[in-house]
This record gives C-alpha cells, structure tokens and sequence, in this order.
C-alpha cells in the first residue's frame, strides 16, 4: 500500500513537472522566435567583388552562394556546377589566390575579395599556360571538370611553390617539389567523370618544370 502511494505521488509529481516544462519550453520557444525575428539578417546584402580584375557592387539575396552569383548575376558560366555538395571541385575558383569551391562559400563571405575564374586565366586566343597543357596533353574529354581542373592545377602549383606542405609532403626531402604524388594529392577534391587523371598530372608537370 505504501508503495502504491509513493507511486501515486511520483505520478501525480511527474505530470506537475511535465505541464511545468511544457509551459516553460514553449515560453523559451516563444523568446527564441521572438528575439530570432529581431536578429534576423537582412535578407539582401550589397558586398563588393572583384572578378577577373574587374569591380563589381552586387545587392545580393545572403544565401546566395559565390557560384550563383558567378554564374547567374555575372553570366560568367565558365565555373560549373557538378554536386552542389564540396565533394566534385567543378565549381573550383581562386580567391585572393586561394582555390575554394565555390558552391560552398556563400558570396557576402567575400566583401573586397579578388576572384579569379577560368574566364579570367585565359581566353581562347591567349591560353594561361596551363589551358595550353591542358590542350597540349589532352587533359579532359567531356570538358565539364575542367573549368575547376584548370583553377585547381594553378593554385596547387603556386602552393607547392609556396612550400605549404600536404599529407604526403616528406619534411625531410627539403625543398618541396611538384611530384607525381603531390600534385595528385593536392587534386584529389577534383574529380574528373571522364578519367582524364593522369594526362591532367602530365600537363601540371609541364607547367612546373616551365
Ligand atoms: Fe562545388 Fe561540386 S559543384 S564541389
Ligand atoms: Fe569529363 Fe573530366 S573531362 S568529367
């Protein structure tokens, strides 16, 4: 009998202490909105961009990503758009000289940034040098990768030139060169349907060696 009232105590406690934390999650629900509502960020946002050498003041949506604005506020298509997701490097440009992907990083991140395209590496009647390997080495099929092969080859090359190190850099070997290796792990984000891997690592050594 004693346990039976104990029992019903604690039920009678426990139901107490559930409309209790019913009240107060949605009082704190209710604060959150609230103070959500007024910290809201503005859903459009001006930033300043310059692309390929050229100044652009965009009133962007702040979901935007960088490849949208690329592709959709500047009709520069040459970046491409595989997973949407970070895992297929098509959407690779560099920024401040630093390749990222773009799908992932939202535009109003980059206010005076400087953003390089493929567009701005080379155009059909002056290759970069690397366009050129590209073609010399037959380092695409389809093409659809290679937009962000190309600005991926660039700047790895330049990081290996700036001696910062990867996962297979050997500390001991000294001077940091562009081998085999490295330039393979460096492009491992870059992934290319058509399997045009190793004429790509072909053209990069031709650019390294100059
Ligand atoms: Fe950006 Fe695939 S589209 S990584
Ligand atoms: Fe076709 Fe790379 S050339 S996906």
């Amino acid at each position: 009998m004693q346990d039976k009232g104990i029992f019903n105590l604690s039920r009678r406690g426990m139901l107490a202490g559930s409309a209790a934390s019913v009240a107060v999650s949605q009082g704190t629900i209710a604060s959150a909105q609230a103070s959500q509502a007024s910290s809201s960020p503005p859903a459009r946002m001006a930033v300043n961009l310059t692309v390929n050498g050229k100044p652009h003041r965009l009133e962007l949506d702040t979901r935007m990503t960088l490849l949208d604005t690329l592709r959709e506020h500047l009709q520069l298509t040459g970046s491409k758009k595989g997973c949407d997701h970070g895992q297929c490097g098509a959407c690779t440009v560099m920024v401040n000289g630093e390749r990222v992907n773009s799908c992932l990083s939202l535009a109003v991140m980059h206010e005076g940034d400087e953003v390089t395209t493929i567009e701005g590496l080379g155009s059909p009647d002056d290759l970069h040098p690397m366009q050129a390997a590209f073609v010399k080495h037959d380092g695409y099929q389809c093409g659809y990768c290679t937009p962000g092969q190309i600005c991926s080859a660039v700047a790895t090359l330049e990081e290996i030139r700036k001696g910062i190190p990867s996962h297979v850099t050997e500390i001991l070997t000294g001077r940091m060169r562009p081998t085999n290796m490295e330039m393979r792990e460096r492009m491992s984000g870059n992934i290319c349907r058509c399997g045009a891997y190793s004429n790509i690592v072909d053209a990069m050594t031709d650019v390294a060696r100059g």
